[in-house]
C-alpha cells in the first residue's frame, strides 16, 4: 500500500512510519524538519500542516511519487501544558491549528483522492485526552476532543466511499520529542504549586510510558488489515479503566480521582 504519515520526524509517527515501512508499505512521510529526498527506507517531504499551501505542495509531491493514496496516517501533534487561566488564546489557536485543523486540511486533500479511487483509510492520532481532561493540559485535550467528535462525523460521510477511519488513543508514551511541549504557567503564577506537581506527574508517566514501537507496529498492523478498528486504544491498565470510569461515575468522582492523581493532597474538589 502506498502509505502517507503526516508528523513522521520524531515520537509515535516515527516509529509508526518505520512500522509500516517494515511491514512491506510503501511510505511517504512529512514534517517540518523534512526535505524532499529519501532516507532509511522512506520518502521524505516538508510539510508544515498549519499552512495550506504546504499541505497541497505536501500532497502533490506524493503524488509525483505514487500515483495513489490507499492510507493516510496523521500524527502530527503538539503539546502546551498551562492553566486555563494562563495560557493565552493564541496558543490555543497555536494548538488547534496543528493538532485539529492540521488534520482538516490534510484530509480534505486526501478525501476526493481515495473517494475517486474508490476508498482508502484514514488514521489519525488523537489520545486518551481525548476522552478525558486533566488538569494543565486544557489546550491539548481540547484539541484531541475536537479531533474525536470530528473522526465519528467523517466515517459516517466517508464509508459509502469505501473510506475507513481509525482513531488512534495513546495513553502514555516514550520517546515523544521535548521540543513540542511549551510551558506557560511559571513560578509568579498563582497555580504555581499545584502546576508543578501536575507537570511533574505528566512528565513522570511520560518516562515510563509504553513502548512506542509496539504501538507503531500495532497501527501498522491494523492500517494492513483489510477492515480497521474504529478506535484503536493503546494504553495502561490504569488509563483504560480511568475512561471506562469516565463515562460510568458521576463528574464528581472523576474529579475527585483525576484531580487526587495529579495534585495529590493539593487537591480540592466539592467534596
Ligand atoms: N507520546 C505520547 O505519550 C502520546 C500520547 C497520546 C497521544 N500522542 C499523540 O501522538 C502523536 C505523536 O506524538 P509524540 O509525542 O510521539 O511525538 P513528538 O515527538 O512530539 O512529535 C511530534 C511530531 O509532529 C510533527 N509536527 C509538529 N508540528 C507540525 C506541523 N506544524 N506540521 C507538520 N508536522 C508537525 C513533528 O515534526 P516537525 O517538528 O519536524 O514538523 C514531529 O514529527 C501526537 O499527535 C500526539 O498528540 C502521543
Amino acid at each position: 500500500m502506498i502509505v502517507l504519515v503526516t508528523g513522521a520526524s520524531s515520537g509515535l509517527g516515527k516509529y509508526t512510519a518505520q512500522a509500516l515501512r517494515d511491514a512491506g508499505h510503501t511510505v511517504i512521510a512529512g514534517a517540518r524538519s523534512f526535505e524532499l529526498g529519501q532516507a532509511e527506507g522512506m520518502h521524505r517531504i516538508h510539510l508544515d500542516v498549519t499552512s495550506g499551501e504546504s499541505v497541497a505542495a505536501f500532497v502533490k509531491a506524493a503524488l509525483a511519487i505514487a500515483p495513489r493514496v490507499d492510507a493516510l496516517v496523521q500524527c502530527a501533534g503538539i503539546l502546551t501544558l498551562g492553566t486555563c487561566e494562563e495560557v493565552p488564546a493564541e496558543e490555543y489557536r497555536r494548538i488547534m491549528e496543528t493538532n485539529f485543523l492540521g488534520m482538516v486540511r490534510v484530509n480534505q486533500l486526501v478525501l476526493p483522492l481515495m473517494r475517486k479511487q474508490g476508498g482508502g483509510k484514514i488514521v489519525m492520532f488523537s489520545s486518551i485526552n481525548g476522552l478525558l481532561g486533566i488538569p494543565f493540559q486544557s489546550a491539548y485535550v481540547a484539541s484531541k476532543h475536537a479531533i474525536e467528535g470530528y473522526a465519528e462525523c467523517l466515517q459516517m460521510e466517508a464509508r459509502p466511499f469505501g473510506i475507513q477511519v481509525c482513531l488512534v488513543e495513546p495513553g502514555d508514551h516514550r520517546g515523544g520529542s521535548e521540543a513540542y511541549r511549551n510551558r506557560v504557567t511559571d513560578a509568579d503564577s498563582p497555580y504555581a504549586e499545584a502546576f508543578a506537581k501536575g507537570a511533574a506527574v505528566i512528565r513522570r508517566d511520560e518516562q515510563n510510558g509504553s513502548d512506542p514501537s509496539r504501538l507503531g507496529r500495532r497501527v501498522a498492523k491494523a492500517v494492513s488489515r483489510k477492515r480497521m478498528p474504529f478506535r484503536l486504544r493503546s494504553a495502561s491498565a490504569d488509563q483504560h479503566l480511568a475512561v471506562y470510569l469516565h463515562k460510568l461515575l458521576p463528574a464528581w468522582v472523576n474529579e475527585k480521582v483525576l484531580c487526587s492523581y495529579y495534585l495529590g493532597k493539593g487537591c480540592k474538589t466539592s467534596t
